[in-house]
């Protein structure tokens, strides 16, 4: 066999097989041959696959998988070799480990907006939560961990009772709603579920809902970050450059921001980026700034426990879940960040909120309203590395 060959002809209790092997067996194990037999679930006979090809891929767990001879062992040989390349991908050494997935990559960040990157982490939290809500709904208890050094999340899963939680089912129709709402408050019961789904040890979230005065507080700090962004010509090329202008736009990236989802017109992507300028001015959205919290029942500030990366994830969980829960209850909601992301507006904003010297991390506003067209979404052979 010579070194990368995957598969070699070896006797076996005077058998002819076909033994699999794969390049990154360890020296250590090389011998070792994890033998299936014909009795057992990886047997292929007479080109029929006589047994169950998650099975099958079950051989990747071991360092050698034996074929018996039959007429159709080449054709059994091409099928378990496909199945164990795929395989490959999901372990790491003897480790069964899933395939990481891409939420982010450095294209898509944001300098100007964001430039330690906090919302990449906190989106890394959304997307690590909507895992966990989809492996329990398959069985899996998920457990994700953040690791500072690699600055990955890794999900540790154990098997656990299905359960298809409201949480789950709400998430392929969540989506961020950005025209204005209905106004009236939401109900004390839906509240408190709101409440319960944002809030856990890394992330606490505070709820201006019915409290008036607390929302317009909130409301000049975001008018006061919406006034600073535009004056700064880096924020304005970079939005630029994330806004979708069309559905053919939209459709290409299958990223950014799609101006039909923000309640603006489809144009051509040359005169939007002509346009965009003279459009994007303090005074041009003012209006909406200040009209959209006021149809809300409430504004959301979501403050995680330390103010580092472990705890952007933690806090984009706690979003997830919210936005989740929101979605379950016919709830709506959308991100006024503006008083976070702007620096010099975030210290004021934390202590008009009482948490002089702690850093808010995301504004949400929600309520009950009509939906809008939608963000589109990667398909996952897309985000998966
Ligand atoms: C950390 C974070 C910050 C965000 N900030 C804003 C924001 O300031 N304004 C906004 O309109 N959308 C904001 N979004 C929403 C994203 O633009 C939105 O999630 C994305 O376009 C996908 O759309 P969907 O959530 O409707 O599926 C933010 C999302 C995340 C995760």
């Amino acid at each position: 066999m010579r070194p990368g060959d995957r598969f070699e002809r070896v006797e076996s209790s005077g058998e002819p097989v076909v033994a699999g092997r794969w390049p990154r067996i360890g020296c250590d194990c090389a011998d070792a041959l994890a033998q299936v037999q014909p009795e057992d679930p990886v047997y292929f006979d007479d080109g029929r696959l006589a047994a169950k090809v998650t099975d099958a891929a079950m051989g990747a767990r071991a360092e050698c998988v034996m074929l018996n001879k039959g007429a159709h062992v080449v054709d059994a040989v091409r099928t378990l070799d496909d199945i164990l390349r795929r395989m490959q991908l999901h372990r790491s050494k003897k480790r069964p480990l899933l395939r990481a997935l891409r939420s982010w990559n450095r294209s898509s960040r944001r300098p100007a907006v964001d430039p330690d990157d906090h919302h990449v982490f906190v989106s890394m939290g959304c997307a690590a939560e909507n895992l966990v809500q989809a492996a329990r709904a398959h069985g899996l208890l998920a457990a994700p961990s953040f690791d500072a050094t690699r600055e990955r999340v890794h999900v540790a899963l154990s098997p656990a009772a299905a359960q298809a939680s409201p949480l789950f089912q709400a998430i392929a129709s969540r989506q961020c709603t950005r025209g204005d709402y209905d106004g009236p408050p939401l109900a004390r019961e839906d509240l408190a579920l709101l409440q319960a789904a944002g809030t856990s040890g890394g992330a606490r979230l505070w709820l201006l809902m019915t409290d008036r005065p607390a929302m317009e507080q909130a409301l000049e700090s975001i008018v006061q970050g919406h006034t600073a962004q535009p004056a700064d010509p880096v924020f304005v090329s970079e939005l630029k450059s994330w806004i979708r202008f069309n559905p053919g736009d939209a459709v290409h990236t299958r990223d950014g921001l799609f101006s039909l989802s923000s309640g603006n017109p489809s144009i051509p992507t040359w005169l939007g980026e002509r346009a965009f300028g003279r459009f994007f001015t303090a005074q041009g959205e003012s209006d909406q700034i200040a009209r959209q919290p006021r149809s809300s029942a409430g504004v959301a500030v979501f403050v995680g426990a330390m103010a580092d990366k472990a705890h952007w994830v933690e806090v984009g969980r706690a979003y997830e879940r919210f936005a989740l829960q929101a979605t379950a209850l016919g709830i709506r909601n959308a991100f006024l960040n503006q008083p976070v992301e702007v620096a010099a507006v975030r210290s004021p904003f934390a202590a008009a909120l009482g948490l002089p010297g702690q850093r808010p991390d995301l504004v949400v506003r929600f309520g009950r309203g009509p939906t809008m067209p939608r963000s589109l979404r990667r398909p996952v052979d897309a985000v998966l590395v």
